[in-house]
């Protein structure tokens, strides 16, 4: 089933999560989305060739895989783009990634599928449209990939921020968002471990921070698990993430040696 995170008979934003089943394989749950503005469609990080079946039945509840104007993905993970070949081969859609990565998904394509069919972002980001409706494409480099960005519907005020907020739980529980501050204190443990190691230093954590309080959110909604309604809840996300120490931050000389 999928979430419906905004819906007002025109524009729709919708997120599965439940197509990756930890019980089933070894793979990480992870969400995918799908925009839909009357009558225009954007897939968001549809992950690898284990969902493609799976999203592909449920998008097209809601709108026709070949219809679709563009494929984000936020990143060149596996979790995130693995399933290209299918999606070019399945539509006629743009497939927009990071500069950074566009010479290299098309390892996941076979023969010359990619050619002409990929929009390389540059560092800055840039603004798309569905209709009338603007999606921002915004810089989160570092977030955790080099070249990295995050995707922000305006209409319906959610920002898709990829592995940033992810949490590591079983998909049944991420049907309920993190409303409150108080529950996003003990929401931290399914996140903590996850964003010191994925996420590459604190400057990068701060800087984002400030860009995002910038938006008009209604949602922070991340790839990995639980997601996050209301400013009570995103400030607390915010809060915690912009002071958090990870990656680089942590390391030392004890992390660089010679294993015996
Ligand atoms: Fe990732
Ligand atoms: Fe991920």
């Amino acid at each position: 089933m999928a979430i419906e995170l905004f819906n007002n008979g025109k524009h729709a934003c919708l997120m599965f999560n439940d197509l990756v089943d930890g019980e089933k394989s070894d793979a990480v749950q992870a969400n995918q989305f799908l925009i839909v503005s009357d009558g225009e469609g954007t897939l968001i990080d549809p992950a690898g060739n284990i969902t493609y079946n799976a999203l592909l039945l449920a998008m097209n509840k809601y709108f026709p895989h070949k219809n679709l104007k563009y494929i984000l993905a936020s990143h060149q993970d596996p979790d995130i783009v693995a399933s290209l070949n299918k999606w070019l081969f399945g539509t006629d859609a743009q497939v927009y990634v990071s500069r950074l990565w566009e010479r290299f998904v098309p390892h996941f394509t076979t023969q010359d599928r990619s050619v002409n069919r990929l929009v390389g972002i540059p560092d800055k980001g840039t603004v798309l449209t569905l209709r009338d409706t603007r999606v921002f494409i915004l810089p989160a480099h570092f977030l955790h990939s080099e070249g990295n960005f995050h995707f922000y519907d305006e209409k319906a005020r959610v920002l898709f921020s990829g592995d940033m907020g992810a949490s590591l739980v079983h998909h049944s529980l991420v049907e309920k968002p993190i409303t409150g501050a108080a529950e996003f204190k003990s929401h931290i443990r399914t996140m903590d471990a996850f964003h010191r190691r994925y996420m590459v230093s604190n400057k990068a954590c701060r800087l984002w921070a400030n860009m995002a309080r910038q938006l008009n959110m209604d949602f922070l909604v991340p790839q990995h698990g639980r997601y996050f309604k209301g400013k009570e809840a995103i400030g607390a996300f915010l809060d915690w993430i912009e002071q958090l120490q990870c990656g680089i931050d942590l390391f030392s000389q004890d992390d660089y040696r010679i294993p015996a």
